[in-house]
């Protein structure tokens, strides 16, 4: 098993590696304190590394360097020729030093060399910059971890202040500092990326994570839900947290194999499976779609079949539940300018609650796409049905990536996406409510506004216990106002999304409240 990360430098790509380590019970192979030991053999060597006349004496000190590393619990030890290094290759000196060291070629081939004897006996997770494009291309995870250089300026003014920003979500630290090590990490981002040998850069299959928003456990779940084995020797019993949502760009992220495709369903291809932001190709005419093809399709790319068997679900729904609970649906038109997708979120009474807000779109020819909990996939009929409706199922309580990647693919495709942040229906306001904050990441991860949006009279339909609903009462819901991230005046991308996740929901309750005044006795 190899596991390689690449990133930038503040990237948390080495406390990610070392938590994955730890975990799967990896050798963790820290490829920046190889170069950083070579740097400070050099030095201590009395080489001016800057010097081109010491190439050749630098690469001989290269080649004969035998670097090992001890596994400790707090900080891996590292040796370089059997002196421990461990603090010493931290420093500044070795900090400026390792630049031009790392950028030799023959130092580099004789680090690769040593990082993959390493590997041969060992399994693996190796971070640094050129680990999954040069010297594991055919590691089992690649993974390109970048954050804001905001985010990572500040994580290393914490870390330098003696803090932990990775344990502690609101650390602070003093702003100088912070500015200071900005302009060092963009400079020394340009220098790698920019050098001839080895530049950072992710390869093609790598898949990018964004940390500025996440946890360090969020990264690792996220890593480890990428790869089924990798998932396996996860020693830890409890998932790490639930659902984390990094923003993953690339495309051919190893994703677990897929279920075997139904009779009559396409297996999806590798790549529609892999990317849901690009449709693999237009949808097979007739029958032969996967539900895959489904869920990572625009619902105007459906079949023509499928789109005339959607008109008629809408119309009967419609025209049965308006007869049964006269609804009304105050604002829907809100939804017609269509140059935008949006996220709707809306309280969870009932059935009813999805219904009337996908009804009323799709008379309206309005695309929306409810995510749902994977578990209303219980057999073939659900899943197909769900899938022909334009549901996005989601794995709650894991990293479900390709959901979130759906779900911002169609947002940016222009579509609404339907989430009810409640998680479940919510049967009376005594209920203790958690509210799942995912809808905030996906809008965004795809700069989409979030449109709040409340019913009421749903709970009343099915008193408790109760088999039969009630039948002939009135149902009603009021769509609110956009809101825009810009428009939070909040700074950061992890602010932006608690400040919208606390927003949104209160005006969602603050939309109920106002139609349960307007009608009353409604709950
Ligand atoms: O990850 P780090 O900051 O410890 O890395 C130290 C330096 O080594 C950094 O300037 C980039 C370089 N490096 C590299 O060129 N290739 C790697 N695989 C790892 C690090």
């Amino acid at each position: 098993m190899i596991v390689a990360i690449d990133g930038p430098a503040g990237s948390g790509k080495s406390t990610v590696a070392k938590a994955i380590a730890k975990r799967c019970g990896l050798t963790l192979l820290d490829t920046g304190a190889m170069y950083r030991s070579c740097a400070l053999l050099a030095v201590q060597a009395g080489l001016d590394v800057y010097d081109p006349a010491n190439v050749d004496a630098i690469v001989d000190i290269a080649r004969a360097a035998d670097i090992r590393f001890e596994q400790r619990e707090e900080r891996q030890g590292v040796f370089a020729n059997g002196q421990d290094v461990t603090a010493e290759i931290r420093t500044h000196e070795i900090d400026v030093a390792v630049s031009p060291v790392s950028a030799i070629p023959g130092v580099r081939e004789a680090m690769v060399a040593q990082q993959r004897a390493i590997a041969e006996d060992a399994n693996v997770v190796a971070e640094g910059r050129d680990i999954g494009t040069v010297v594991f291309p055919n590691a089992d995870v690649k993974v390109f971890l970048t954050a804001d250089p905001e985010a990572r300026a500040l994580r290393r003014a914490v870390q330098r202040a003696g803090g932990d920003a990775a344990k502690d979500k609101d650390a602070t630290a003093d702003q100088a500092a912070v500015e200071e090590i900005l302009a060092d990490l963009k400079r020394r981002d340009a220098y790698d990326s920019g050098r001839e040998v080895a530049p950072l850069k992710p390869a093609e299959d790598a898949v990018h994570i964004d940390s500025s928003l996440l946890s360090v456990d969020e990264v690792v779940a996220s890593i480890l839900s990428l790869n089924e084995g990798l998932k396996a020797m996860d020693s830890t019993s409890v998932p790490a947290e639930p659902a984390p949502e990094p923003e993953v760009e690339a495309s051919a992220a190893p994703e677990p194999e897929p279920a075997p495709a139904p009779k009559g369903e396409r297996k999806p291809s590798a790549k529609a499976s892999r990317n849901a932001k690009s449709s693999d190709g237009p949808m097979r005419a007739f029958a032969g779609n996967s539900f895959e093809d489904y869920y990572d399709h625009a619902m105007s790319e459906y079949p023509l079949l499928t789109r005339a068997f959607y008109g008629v679900v809408i119309g009967v729904v419609g025209g049965v539940t308006k007869l049964l609970w006269p609804w009304n649906i105050e604002g829907i038109d809100k939804l017609l300018d269509r140059s935008h997708g949006r996220m709707i979120i809306m309280n969870h009474a009932g059935l009813l609650d999805p219904l009337l807000v996908i009804v009323s779109c799709g008379v309206r020819g309005i695309a929306v796409r409810p995510i749902f909990k994977s578990e209303f996939n219980v057999n073939k009929l659900t899943t197909w049905f769900f899938s022909r409706v334009g549901g996005i199922p989601v794995n709650r309580g894991t990293a479900d990536m390709k959901a979130l990647r759906r779900a911002r693919a169609a947002l940016e495709r222009g579509e609404n996406v339907l989430v009810f942040p409640e998680g479940t229906r919510i049967k009376s306001d005594d209920e203790e409510i958690t509210i799942h904050g995912g809808f905030a990441l996906m809008a965004q991860l795809a700069k989409a506004p979030v449109l709040p949006t409340a019913i009421v009279g749903v709970r009343d339909l099915r008193p408790r216990g109760a088999k039969i609903p009630k039948f002939f009462k009135r149902v009603y819901a009021k769509v609110g106002e956009e809101i825009t991230f810009e428009s939070l005046g909040v700074k950061g991308k992890k602010q932006q999304v608690e400040a919208m996740e606390k927003l949104a929901m209160e005006k969602v309750y603050e939309l109920r409240d106002l139609l349960r005044a307007e009608h009353p006795g409604k709950m």
